[in-house]
């Protein structure tokens, strides 16, 4: 199995970033408007530095840069910039890990959605981003519980080729399917304060961002899946086809959101 099929990192052939492109761009359009609620509730204003992790399209970032203004800043770091949007002047584009490399700090506002469930390492980076806020400064983490997701009952082979995805996932890659439910104690055993906590779920359509930003992942697992599984490559086509399929509609993952400020 190549390794670039079977891992989050996305490969260089055109038709893999074509896909990456529309998944990531779906994702933005279903989770931003969310998000924006969210991050205005932090109270962002004019001259704050943003920290955007893990920024995917940049949709985040580029919201950021126009409520900061040219006197605040945003630093937007993933390990892989090519599906970013171009940036303004008040936007810094980073080629950064956020395990490793360096972060800024005194940031007022730091973000990270549908990434810390990613990242094996994933208490040590939040330990990171909390260490990066000023005092008094915000953090908002976003990542989904795929428990309700996996207890719906679907057709076959799309029951069976949904789990073995997230099997796959979790084996291979150390995605933790079910970390936004444990993310409220994640921020408050790190002391942070005014804690609040968002979930929601939605209808997801095949064809249509709410869908698209998963079926296209699971596009992008197909020639892998089988050897790490008991699912065929038909049985992957079976069930995007199913997927995509006028009038098929299914519960998505729920997303839960935690925010909280450092004292
Ligand atoms: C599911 S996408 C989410 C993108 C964006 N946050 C959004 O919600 O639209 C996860 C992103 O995290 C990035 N990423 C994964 N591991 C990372 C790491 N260790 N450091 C920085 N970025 C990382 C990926 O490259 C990808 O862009």
């Amino acid at each position: 199995v190549a390794d670039e099929q079977s891992s989050y990192r996305i490969g260089t052939d055109t038709a893999a970033e074509r896909r990456e492109r529309a998944r990531l761009d779906a994702l933005a359009r279903v989770r931003d408007p969310r998000t924006f609620t969210l991050l205005e509730r932090c109270g962002i204003a004019p001259g704050w530095c943003c920290l955007e992790v893990g920024a995917g399209s940049g949709s985040v970032s580029l919201w950021l840069a126009e409520r900061v203004g040219p006197a605040g800043r945003v630093v937007s770091i993933d390990v892989d910039l090519r599906f970013h949007a171009p940036p303004p002047a008040n936007v810094e584009v980073r080629a950064a890990d956020v395990v490793h490399d360096s972060l800024p700090d005194g940031v007022d506002l730091v973000h990270a959605r549908a990434v810390l469930q990613h990242i094996p390492e994933r208490e040590a980076v939040l330990d990171r981003l909390v260490a990066a806020l000023r005092p008094g400064g915000w953090i908002v983490v976003e990542d989904g519980d795929m428990r309700a997701f996996e207890a719906q009952a679907l057709p076959e082979p799309m029951a069976t080729v949904h789990r073995a995805m997230i099997e796959a996932s979790k084996a291979r890659l150390g995605w933790d399917p079910y970390l936004g439910s444990r993310l409220p104690d994640l921020l408050r055993t790190r002391g942070l304060v005014d804690i609040d906590i968002v979930g929601d779920t939605w209808a997801m359509r095949g064809g249509d961002d709410s869908g698209e930003w998963w079926f296209l992942a699971l596009e992008h697992v197909a020639d892998a899946l089988p050897a790490l599984s008991s699912v065929t490559r038909d049985d992957v086509a079976a069930a995007l086809a199913l997927a995509r399929s006028p009038g098929f509609v299914m519960l998505g993952p729920l997303s839960i959101a935690v925010m909280g400020r450092r004292p």
